[in-house]
């Protein structure tokens, strides 16, 4: 059963980063809404919420998966990109000092966990306007001795490469192909998501199932016609904020 951290939408949601969305008006109390239909959601699917404590004055901070990278044997936490969003980190450490041994990325390095793609040994990160080259070197420095490989992906047009590419199964991948080349997954097969949904590639595997924004309902075709089974879950609020379904938990399995 993996537990699954979540923290409440800041009442300042609608003041968030945004990287390469307009800003449109954006309703808080439905964000509100999305997020606690998600942690049932998860919890349905076996997952514990545990719930780390709210940052009213931090816009970003329901984001959590960007505030650390968890594996099995140790807990890194980020330092992210946007300086907005670097005191998030602090109470992240705190709980998930309770399970994992801590590492941490330090100056000048700068990473986003929704640029981290977990893929059994191999750890893809993402190249992008919250992730250095610097950050990554000190990933792979402090991941090496586990036995990880990480490994740098250039990508363009989204913010995070999560955004365009997600594993959705055991070898397989949702990807949108205009902003992530599957190439470079060896090993990986990949589902395209439907051109009219480019902001389709995000979704959530566990529990046996592959939680996926309602919105999409072309690509959810797609998973489904490859035998996955789908949890959709209203996000538009929280996608206006630039958010996927993986940003919203930090899973410890
Ligand atoms: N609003 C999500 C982010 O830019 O980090």
């Amino acid at each position: 059963m993996p537990i699954a951290y979540t923290r409440a939408v800041s009442p300042t949601l609608a003041d968030c980063e945004l990287t390469h969305l307009e800003r449109e008006p954006l309703d808080v109390a439905r964000a509100a809404r999305e997020h606690a239909a998600y942690e049932t959601v998860l919890a349905r699917l076996g997952a514990t919420v545990l719930h780390l404590p709210p940052e009213p004055d931090l816009p970003d901070a329901v984001f959590v998966e960007d505030t650390a990278i968890v594996l099995d044997e140790i807990a890194v936490i980020t330092r992210p990109g946007a300086p907005s969003r670097r005191p998030e980190t602090a109470s992240t450490a705190a709980a998930l000092a309770a399970h994992r041994p801590l590492a941490h990325i330090r100056t000048p390095g700068t990473l986003d966990g929704g640029d981290v793609l977990v893929a059994g040994r191999r750890i893809y990160v993402g190249l992008s306007k919250r992730t250095n080259p610097a950050a990554i070197e000190q990933l792979a420095a402090l991941l090496a001795p586990l036995d990880y490989q990480v490994i740098p992906v250039a990508f363009a047009g989204c913010l995070h490469l999560k955004s365009g590419v997600t594993r959705v199964a055991e070898g397989l991948l949702l990807l949108n192909p205009a902003w992530v080349d599957p190439r470079k997954f060896p090993g990986h097969r990949a589902v395209a998501v439907d051109p009219a949904e480019p902001h389709a590639a995000n979704a959530l595997a566990i529990g046996g199932s592959v939680v996926h924004p309602a919105h999409h309902p072309r690509t959810r075709a797609r998973l489904e016609a490859e035998g996955l089974r789908v949890e959709p879950v209203e996000m538009t609020e929280l996608a206006k904020a630039e958010a996927g379904v993986t940003c919203c938990s930090l899973l410890l399995h």
